[in-house]
């Protein structure tokens, strides 16, 4: 399998925590409630010889950006994670511009361990904050109200030179009115970085037992389009327009964890459930680890890792994989680094079809890459052009 074409790129650490207070019942993370106390030193331990074995396979890496996700790592005691950044640190060496990212519930209690996770050496928060409406929040079953994740914005805003925060919309009943007004709100208390998501029912959640009984009804197609619409608009005049199908920045102040993911760059994937993708002798190696915490802690404790995926993309797995996540960029995909990986073209009559329904274009560099109008059936344009 062999690969010369993934550039090196910047290389990211993804650390998963996977621990939450309570279950939000449209998430399908890997996320688990524990009613005793969770043993972080054990964690620490087993993060830091996950970090050691993968350091073994691909020594000699640069860490440009290292994002703690979950689940909810707002839990981690400031201790933990200056311990896990530590044992990062022993193995890899560290950009001095790194990006530390961790991801925090919008809780008064969270808000309060920010500074530690600043001193610990986190210089960038995504807050959860879902809705600025009370009830559409206890609706999504979220432990906080509005104020309370406006207050933690000001306590990160205070804390931290970046900041972003997630909002879901698309949610029932909710109308391009409320929305936009909603997002103006948002967009009033937002810096440099915004991630937009609409409702996605995933299967096995209790969400999709009440959407199937007809209990949740969320926005039809032509709605979801327009709340879709009015949330391109209202941020790009807001000097905030998307980079990502989802994510929207102030140029030069993405989320580089992300683009390592979406530009198909080397990362590393710790703690349950993380999934990452070494570049190891010319292989692009897809890695996975067991999901169940506990289990997770047992298999590294006894082989030093928690893997349960471990194998060799094909290329057609790799162009297909670089097709997936570069054209949820605006940037798009570069069509010769498809080739490369493929061995094969991509379809010129496919992409013709698609250009012609103003789904696809070509920038003046020769990139391609999905207009706004084809975001929203991105996935359908996605499996157009996929093998
Ligand atoms: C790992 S999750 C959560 C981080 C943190 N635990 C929290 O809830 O604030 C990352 C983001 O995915 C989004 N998300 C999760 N499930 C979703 C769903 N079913 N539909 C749309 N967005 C979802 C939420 O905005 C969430 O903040
Ligand atoms: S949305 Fe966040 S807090 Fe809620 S269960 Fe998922 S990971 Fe946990």
């Amino acid at each position: 399998m062999v690969n010369m074409m993934t550039p090196a790129g910047d290389f990211g650490v993804y650390i998963h925590w996977p621990f939450c207070l309570s279950k939000c019942p449209y998430c399908d993370f890997n996320s688990h409630v524990r009613h005793a106390a969770i043993d972080e030193a054990r964690y620490v331990r087993a993060f830091a010889a996950e970090i050691a074995s993968t350091a073994a396979r691909i020594p000699g890496r640069t860490v440009s950006t290292i994002f703690f996700g979950g689940g909810t790592p707002s839990l981690m005691q400031p201790a933990t994670v200056g311990a896990i950044l530590d044992a990062i640190g022993k193995h890899w060496a560290i950009a001095p511009d790194v990006e530390i990212t961790l991801e925090a519930n919008p809780t008064s209690v969270e808000a309060t361990r920010f500074k530690g996770y600043r001193a610990a050496g986190v210089n960038r928060v995504s807050l959860g904050v879902q809705s600025l409406d009370d009830a559409a929040l206890k609706e999504l079953g979220r432990l906080h109200t509005a104020q309370e994740a406006l207050d933690a914005v000001a306590v990160a805003r205070s804390i931290f030179e970046r900041y972003s925060f997630d909002l879901i919309y698309a949610r029932p009943r909710q109308t391009a009115e409320q929305w936009s007004a909603e997002l103006r709100r948002a967009i009033g208390e937002a810096a440099e970085h915004l991630s937009l998501y609409q409702l996605t029912i995933e299967p096995e959640t209790p969400f999709a037992a009440l959407h199937k009984a007809g209990k949740l009804v969320v926005p039809n197609e032509d709605i979801a389009r327009e709340l879709y619409d009015v949330t391109q608009e209202i941020c790009a005049a807001a000097g905030l327009p998307a980079y990502e199908i989802s994510n929207h920045a102030r140029p030069g102040a993405e989320c580089r964890h992300n683009l390592v993911y979406w530009r198909g760059h080397e990362y590393a994937g710790i703690g349950p459930g993380a999934h990452g993708r070494l570049n190891i002798n010319g292989a692009r190696i897809a890695t996975e680890t067991e999901r169940r915490p506990e289990l997770w802690l047992m298999r590294v404790e006894s082989l030093g890792h928690g893997l349960i995926v471990d194998e060799a993309l094909t290329p057609g797995e790799q162009a297909d994989e670089y097709l997936l996540m570069g054209l949820r960029l605006a940037e798009g995909i570069e069509p010769s680094r498809y080739t490369s990986l493929s061995g094969r073209d991509l379809d010129l009559e496919r992409i013709a079809t698609l250009r012609e329904q103003g789904a696809v274009e070509h920038t003046a560099a020769g990139r391609l890459r999905v207009t706004m109008s084809g975001f929203p059936v991105l996935d359908a344009v996605v499996a157009d052009l996929a093998a």
